[in-house]
Formats: C-alpha cells, sequence, structure tokens
C-alpha cells in the first residue's frame, strides 16, 4: 500500500498557521514530507520550506485580511495551530490569538474549502468542562462581525478572566457547533481539534511564568508538573506527540471524523472524568469494581 496516497495529501493545497514552533512546526514538516503544498502564515519567520510563507500577526484582523487576499483560491486542508499563554492585562489578545482569528478565518476561507476538505485546530486540554460555557459561547460565535464580537468580550469581563481556558473552551465549543451546520456540512467539510496534554514547546516557558502567581518560571514549572504529570507519574510530550495525529486528522485517513474533540494527553482528562463520576455516585474505584464483579 502506498502510503503517502493514504494520507491523500500529494498535491494537495494546506494552510497551516504558527508552523514557526512547535506543534505546528512538526505537522508542517510532515505535511512537506507527504507531498503538500503549504501555505504557512506565523507572526514570527518560518524556517521551511514551503510553498509560501507569510509573517503576520493574527490579533489583527486587518493582517489576517491581507493574508487571506494572497492564500489560493482553492484550499484542501486547513490548520489553524496558533496560540499564546494568558497573562495579567492581556486577556482580549489572548481571545483574539487563540479563538477569535481562528474562527475568522475558517469563515472567510470556508468558500475555498473543497468537498470532502478539512478543518482541524489546536485546542488544549486547558478547554476541559467547554459544556460550562457553551451557550454563552454559542452567543459570541453567532456575532456577524469581528466589531461585534470585540464588544461582546468587552462587556463579558467576568468570562474572559479566565483567558486561556475561556478561548479554548470557545474554540471547543465552536467544532461541537459547526459540525452539521449547513456551510460544513453540505461540502462535507470536516471539523475537529485536538486538545493537547502538556508538551515541551516554545510555549513552555511563557506557560510556566503565567501559571505562577509570582511570574516565576520554577514555581510555575512545578505547579504544571502537579496539575498535569504527577498524578500520573507522566511525562511532558514532544511537539510530534501533538503535530503528527493533527495531520492524520486533517487527512482522507480520517474521511468520516468530524465535529470531534482528541484529547492527547496520555489518559490525563479521561482520569479526570472519572474521578467525577465516582465523586458524583459517591462510589470509589473499590467499590465500582466490586459491583461490576458481583453481576
Ligand atoms: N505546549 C503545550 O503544553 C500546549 C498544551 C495544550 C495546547 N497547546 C496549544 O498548542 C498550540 C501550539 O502551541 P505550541 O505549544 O506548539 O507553542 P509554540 O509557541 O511553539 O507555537 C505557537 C506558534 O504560534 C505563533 N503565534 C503566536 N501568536 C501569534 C500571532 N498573533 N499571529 C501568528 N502566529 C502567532 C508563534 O509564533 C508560534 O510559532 C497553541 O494553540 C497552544 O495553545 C499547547
Amino acid at each position: 500500500m502506498d502510503l503517502k496516497k493514504l494520507f491523500g495529501y500529494e498535491g494537495k493545497t494546506v494552510v497551516i498557521t504558527g508552523s514557526a514552533s512547535g506543534m505546528s512546526k512538526s505537522a508542517t514538516e510532515l505535511l512537506l514530507e507527504l507531498g503538500a503544498k503549504v501555505y504557512a502564515i506565523d507572526i514570527n519567520k518560518i524556517d521551511l520550506p514551503v510553498t509560501k510563507a507569510f509573517q503576520a500577526d493574527m490579533s489583527k484582523k486587518e493582517e489576517i485580511d491581507k493574508v487571506i487576499e494572497e492564500l489560493p483560491e482553492k484550499i484542501d486542508a486547513l490548520f489553524l495551530c496558533h496560540g499564546i499563554a494568558a497573562f495579567p492585562g492581556k486577556e482580549l489578545l489572548v481571545q483574539k490569538v487563540n479563538f477569535y482569528s481562528q474562527k475568522y478565518m475558517t469563515e472567510k476561507l470556508l468558500d475555498r474549502i473543497s468537498e470532502h476538505g478539512s478543518v482541524t485546530y489546536i485546542s488544549s486540554v486547558g478547554g476541559f468542562g467547554w459544556q460550562q460555557v457553551y451557550n454563552k459561547a454559542v452567543e459570541l460565535i453567532n456575532l456577524p462581525t469581528w466589531e461585534d464580537a470585540m464588544e461582546w468580550y468587552d462587556k463579558h469581563p467576568d468570562l474572559i478572566k479566565s483567558a486561556y481556558v475561556f478561548a479554548k473552551q470557545c474554540l471547543e465549543s465552536y467544532v461541537t457547533y459547526k459540525c452539521m451546520s449547513p456551510e460544513f456540512i453540505n461540502k462535507k467539510i470536516r471539523i475537529n481539534a485536538i486538545n493537547p496534554g502538556d508538551t515541551t514547546t516554545g510555549l513552555t516557558e511563557d506557560f510556566n511564568k503565567s501559571t505562577s502567581p509570582n511570574g516565576d518560571v520554577k514555581e510555575g514549572e512545578e505547579m504544571i508538573s502537579n496539575i498535569f504529570l504527577k498524578s500520573w507519574n507522566g511525562y511532558p510530550a514532544e511537539p510530534k506527540d501533538m503535530g503528527y495525529p493533527m495531520v492524520v486528522i486533517g487527512s482522507d485517513i480520517c474521511s468520516y471524523m468530524s465535529g470531534q474533540l482528541i484529547y492527547i494527553d496520555y489518559g490525563l482528562t479521561s482520569s479526570w472524568t472519572s474521578l467525577a463520576l465516582l465523586q458524583a455516585n459517591n462510589k470509589s474505584i473499590e467499590e465500582l469494581s466490586a459491583e461490576a464483579n458481583n453481576k
């Protein structure tokens, strides 16, 4: 079997953001290896042999519009991967970079995406529990313009206070809400997100700094390890642990997969779900397995 054919990227047009570093860089490398024509966008310089690289700030509508003008008329797969950590005072910027620019770009490019094409995002385990804000997220998603959305954010400081979490929860709500909408389903365009766990990338230092209340990198590193790794004696992922599965999800291999939020976290969020369910039932793992064995 020809594996390149199985992926279906050979000669296809792919647009991907965030390619200068981390998960998206490793995804871009694989896409090139698989024969895709890659149009890559990042605020920083992209050091890969792509078909065309754009240096643009995706938090700015005018810069996104300019890039969109220069992108091809037909796109087979779109990957939206750019992201930043959250610092006090940067709440609106985080919404624009980590969610709104991604929604905006998707909708501006949707007409150009081919039948059976795909749109894939990088969300995060940070968006776990997105169901709690779903109704508010849908309200935001349904606003017609970028300017309306900025006004909405101004009126919801309580929601954007948890800046990183809320932006990723909006992204996960977006995938869930849009997968069966006519603009996607009429052309059988698939829409999915991966939700990575702790991964060593260009963002690691900023995540450490922003997690510590004192902005102390070492303290933040310890806190992140306690939340994401200690509970399962874990280890941080590498960029390709996320970038490669994302390329698979956007490919023909996953031709029937849509509307999915794929946690790539070595099972961590499933263990959170398990704990929450056990607590809700007021039962321990031992009690539940004893009940199952008595059946
Ligand atoms: N690293 C982790 O532990 C982790 C965990 C869960 C989710 N994520 C998410 O993964 C995605 C990829 O991040 P990464 O961890 O590979 O980090 P990274 O910093 O290595 O890559 C992010 C890329 O986004 C680009 N970018 C940032 N702001 C931009 C802007 N305004 N316009 C254009 N490009 C911009 C950066 O220049 C960088 O190349 C992000 O969305 C992040 O939120 C990361």
